[in-house]
This record gives structure tokens, sequence and C-alpha cells, in this order.
């Protein structure tokens, strides 16, 4: 005889949804879990603070912070509301760098706050962290093998074997600290990855 005689046919019914559901539920839970992502990878959000690397990571970046006229400093983003550090990625490292907008072209003003742009740190050629600063031909420089990018100009590559240039993240300011207004422009990366 088989058990389930002692229950409704709807028991029943909903019994074997439920079985097939929770068979279902283990067969799309690892898939879940891998889609769930960690915030401290996640790429930079709008409203995002950022926080210098190396230096307090309390205590969000305003553009006085920066030296005018360069050189850059590296940032990761912060979100403001649970204080999570988006360092679990080195594709989030951010840099910093605060110039006479003056010389900015319309976008770089248009994506800059209190003459402050932000690029990714990450060479797209190999990885690199765009570490060096040109002060008199005011060209941000990647150590590796020397691409040269222009900052007032959206970050292109003005030299080196870079394949393009450093993917932008506008900026806004909030209660006079900057913050991220827009994610990333274009991918961050770099050839081989
Ligand atoms: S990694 Fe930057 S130029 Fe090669």
């Amino acid at each position: 005889m088989g058990g389930d005689r002692q229950y409704p046919r709807a028991a029943r019914g909903i019994g074997r949804r439920s079985a097939l559901g929770f068979g279902l539920g283990l067969l799309t839970a690892p898939r879940l879990a891998l889609t769930q992502t960690d915030p401290a990878r996640e790429r930079p959000q709008e409203g995002d603070l950022l926080v210098k690397i190396g230096g307090d990571a309390t205590t969000a970046l305003k553009a006085a912070d920066l030296p005018l006229g360069g050189p850059q400093i590296l940032a990761w983003p912060i979100d403001p509301a649970n204080k999570t550090v988006r360092n679990g990625s080195r594709l989030n490292k951010v840099l910093l760098l605060r110039l006479d907008p003056a010389g900015f072209d319309a976008k770089t003003r248009e994506r800059s706050a209190d003459g402050v742009v932000a690029y990714s740190a990450i060479c797209p050629h190999a990885g690199c962290d765009v570490t060096q600063w040109l002060a008199p031909s005011q060209r941000l420089e990647c150590p590796c093998h020397f691409s040269q990018y222009d900052p007032k100009a959206g970050a292109e590559v003005v030299g080196g074997p870079s394949p393009h240039g450093l993917p932008a993240l506008p900026l806004k300011t909030v209660d006079g600290r900057l913050a991220v207004a827009k994610p990333f422009i274009g991918r961050v990366g770099f050839q081989q990855s």
C-alpha cells in the first residue's frame, strides 16, 4: 500500500511540487551562490566614497586631500552605507588626480569634481598599476612598458603599447567628499585578462 493514500489528493500534489521544488532548489542553489557577488568585489557604485590605499580606510577623501598638479594617488571605493571597502578585486583600484580643470576637455570636465579626475589604475596593456606622473608633460605613465595617458583628455593613450585608454570613473561631491557619480566608463582590465 502506498503511504500517501492517507493524504488528500491536493496535499499529495503539494507534496510532489514541494519535492520537485526542493530538488530544483538543490540544482539551482550553487548557481545562485555563484551569482551572488561579494560587495567587496563589486565594481564602484554610484554614491561610493573613496579612501586612500595604504591610508586611513575610514576617512573619505576630499579634493583638498590631493596635491594640486599631481601626482596621482590610488584609492578604493567604499560603500558609505555599510563601510564595505571594495578591495576584494584589484580591478577596483581607482587613480585620483587633481589638476586645473581649465585644461580639461569637455568630457573630462563633465566627469570631474573640484578638479579631480578618476580613472582605473589598472593599465589595459598587461595590468600593472599606473603609478608614474610625468609633471612636465602632465601625463600618467605605466612603469611596466611606459604607456602614457593624458588625464586631461579622458586618459587616452598618447604613447606606448596600451591598446586603449584608462576607463574613466565619473565623480561628484557629497558633503564635500569625493564620490562616484557613475560606474566605470569602459571595460576595466587588461589584454591578458
Ligand atoms: S602593463 Fe602598462 S604598459 Fe604594459
